[in-house]
């Protein structure tokens, strides 16, 4: 018997801030109601950081207020401290995304401070949510198995920031990163199952976010699926890549990972007819760096297969 699946959509978030030029607050808005229309249920909409840092997320208030009272998805913002969960909060939002990196040399270069800074940061932000009821925290370990400046990242490390982030936050889910797309299926797999034997709270949960930068992208999505994450992060188009990790590119395309679970007997409640025409508007965006095989097919060919939920 398989285990479900939840497909986390986050082009609006770890796509979108991968290019430069301003894209206009409506298409965006209308991206992801796409991404809603064709049936994605939890979607990273964008970031709450300093619009120095990432000048594409300025408009993410305005952003935030359309989608206030959306209550069609569990819509999240990434945050990099409390600042952005107070703004969170104040524009309506019912969940966040905290990111840290597991490497110093990641962490220093994406968020400006050191890992125990984020720490101290995670700490700050788990008080400003606290009295807010049913508001729910996912804490991304961005660099969770290999770093753009250090290289291969050890296990001992990833449980180091698990041990504190499940101190701070009993009840989150946290979300393994391949930020580089480097890592490989086995790795995935062994890494997945490993967090999953720590001894960890109850109410804390597990996600996977991988970049498709070698190739890997559906493979290591499936390996942590088999290794028992229901959580899988992707970008439709597979649009993305952090602009503060040097070489990385987009995100494992959603549609990409929609079509492996197909006649699985698993649904993942996506339209992939309405996705690939969302995946279309995305890669037309100027300056998209895009990297999907589904959108390459013919869609006649395939229409039959694509209808199926
Ligand atoms: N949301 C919006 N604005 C924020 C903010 C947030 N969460 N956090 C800080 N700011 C603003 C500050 O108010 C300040 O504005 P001002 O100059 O007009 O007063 C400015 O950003 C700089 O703030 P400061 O606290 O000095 O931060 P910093 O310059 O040391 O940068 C971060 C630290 C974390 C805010 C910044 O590096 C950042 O936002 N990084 C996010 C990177 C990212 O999104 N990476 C990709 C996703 S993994
Ligand atoms: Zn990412």
């Amino acid at each position: 018997m398989h285990h479900p699946v939840e497909i986390v959509e986050v082009a609006p978030r770890d796509g979108f801030q991968s290019i430069a030029a301003p894209i206009p607050t409506k298409a965006k808005i209308e991206i992801i109601e796409g991404l809603i229309d064709a049936g994605l249920r939890r979607l990273e909409i964008g970031s709450f950081v300093s619009p120095r840092a990432v000048p594409q997320m300025a408009d993410m208030p305005d952003i935030a207020r359309h989608f206030r009272s959306d209550s069609r998805a569990r819509l999240s913002v990434l945050v990099p401290n409390a600042k952005g969960a107070e703004m969170a909060m104040t524009h309506g939002l019912r969940e966040i995304v905290y990111v840290f990196s597991v490497s110093e040399a990641h962490n220093q270069n994406n968020v400006r401070q050191s890992v125990q800074q984020s720490i101290d940061g995670l700490a700050n932000v788990v008080s400003a949510i606290s009295n807010e009821p049913d508001f729910r925290l996912r804490v991304d370990l961005a660099t969770a198995f290999d770093c753009p400046f250090d290289g291969a990242v050890p296990f001992d490390a990833v449980r180091a920031a698990i041990e504190r982030v499940t101190d701070l936050a009993p009840a989150c889910e946290i979300a393994l990163c391949d930020t580089t797309g480097r890592a490989t299926p086995f790795a995935v797999q062994e890494r997945m199952r490993a967090v999953q034997r720590l001894a960890v709270p109850p109410s804390c949960t597990w996600a996977f976010h991988g970049h498709d930068t070698y190739g890997m992208g559906v493979a290591n999505a499936f390996a942590a699926y088999q290794a028992g994450i229901g959580v899988l992060d992707v970008a439709a188009a597979g649009l993305g890549g952090c602009p503060f990790a040097p070489g990385a590119t987009g995100n494992t395309a959603t549609e990409d990972l929609v079509y492996a679970f197909l006649n699985s007997g698993i649904s993942t409640g996506i339209d992939l007819v309405s996705l690939l025409l969302v995946a279309d508007r995305i890669a037309a965006i100027p300056d998209a760096k895009v990297a999907s095989h589904l959108r390459n097919v013919p869609r006649a060919a395939m229409q039959e297969r694509m209808r199926q939920p």
